[in-house]
């Protein structure tokens, strides 16, 4: 017996997003999908999300950028990419040949620049959907993050909404005080499928020299260390939308995958996980499908949410 584990991710969009298994990678953890191909097959994979584009290239945040605390890592890389057009020349025709669908991950400093990297990637071979990152600083809005706001998030959303074809899949940030409301909206807003968590803001301090560890002061937490709050946020959310829901923070190993799914995740992105094995999402991937066997779980629907029903 081989489980079911097919799954759309955007039923309402004419394009639709079906994923062959639920397993993704998170943004920025898994480069273009090109760097991990050496270390396993990653065709096998439910869907790839690249690395935030922005519509020009950047450079990124100061160094040091990336720091490991314990159960986790802090990160300031401060989307530092090859912008939409060096995209679309050089990664897209790649991914154009591949069993695997690719998302793109966008960002923008003001909702202009969303539009015109969604409206970019309308109708680029290779590209499947766009993710939309609205945890970047709006530049015109005294910095604070879109996502942390109803309705920056919805302004957002619309934007992109109206520049694509493609399934949007909106990414939350867990800074936000009610972030159901905000999904509600994004989800008002025309979005297809809403992802979350990105990472909480944190910090660490070398006592030597008395100084941030990293170069921009804080940065973003991920991994292990976020698991836990990941979780009840993602429950939340499934609760409040009925867009599907992609479940993401310190997944590492197929537990935590069933638990995100059980929360009411109907897929699930593999973050920082990467980092330490590359193969992660592939491991992931295979003890999910052995412990659907051994429960005699014949379709990955049966398990999506089994957590909340009564
Ligand atoms: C080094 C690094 C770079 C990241 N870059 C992006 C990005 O460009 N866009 C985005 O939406 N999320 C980005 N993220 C957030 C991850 O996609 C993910 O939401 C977060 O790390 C939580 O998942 P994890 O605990 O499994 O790593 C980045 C995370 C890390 C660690």
């Amino acid at each position: 017996m081989t489980a079911d584990l097919t799954i759309q991710l955007a039923p309402q969009n004419k394009k639709g997003l079906l994923l062959n298994n639920p397993v993704m990678t998170a943004s920025g953890t898994f480069g273009f999908g090109t760097e991990y191909s050496e270390f396993f097959d990653i065709q096998q994979l439910g869907a790839i999300i690249c690395k935030g584009t922005f519509l020009n290239p950047r450079e990124g945040n100061p160094q040091p950028r990336l720091v490991e605390t314990a159960s986790g890592v802090i990160n300031s890389i401060g989307l530092q990419g090859i912008g939409v057009q060096a995209l679309i020349e050089e990664k897209a025709p790649v991914w154009a040949g591949w069993k695997v669908p690719v998302i793109v991950n966008i960002a923008g400093d003001t909702v202009e620049e969303y539009w015109k990297v969604a409206r970019a990637l309308e109708g680029v071979a290779g590209v499947s959907g766009i993710e939309v990152n609205i945890s970047c600083p709006n530049v015109k809005c005294s910095g604070a993050a879109f996502g942390i706001n109803a309705e920056t998030a919805a302004q957002v959303t619309r934007a992109v909404r109206t520049a694509t074809t493609l399934p949007v899949i909106v990414k939350l940030t867990p800074m936000a005080a009610n972030i159901s409301e905000i999904a509600q909206e994004v989800e008002k807003a025309g979005a297809d499928a809403i992802s979350l968590i990105n990472t909480f803001k944190g910090m660490a301090i070398d006592i030597q020299k008395r100084k941030p560890l990293i170069g921009n002061i804080a940065g973003g937490l991920s991994g292990p260390a976020i698991k836990p709050m990941a979780l009840a946020l993602v429950y939340e959310v499934a609760g409040a939308v009925s867009v599907p829901v992609i479940g993401c923070g310190g997944i590492t190993t197929a537990k935590d995958a069933l638990e995100f799914i059980m929360a009411g995740a109907s897929a699930i992105q593999v973050g920082s996980a990467s980092f330490a094995n590359p193969r992660a999402s592939l491991d992931v991937l295979e003890g999910m499908r052995e412990f659907m066997e051994k429960e005699r779980i014949t379709n990955l629907k049966e398990i999506i949410g089994a957590a909340r029903k009564k």
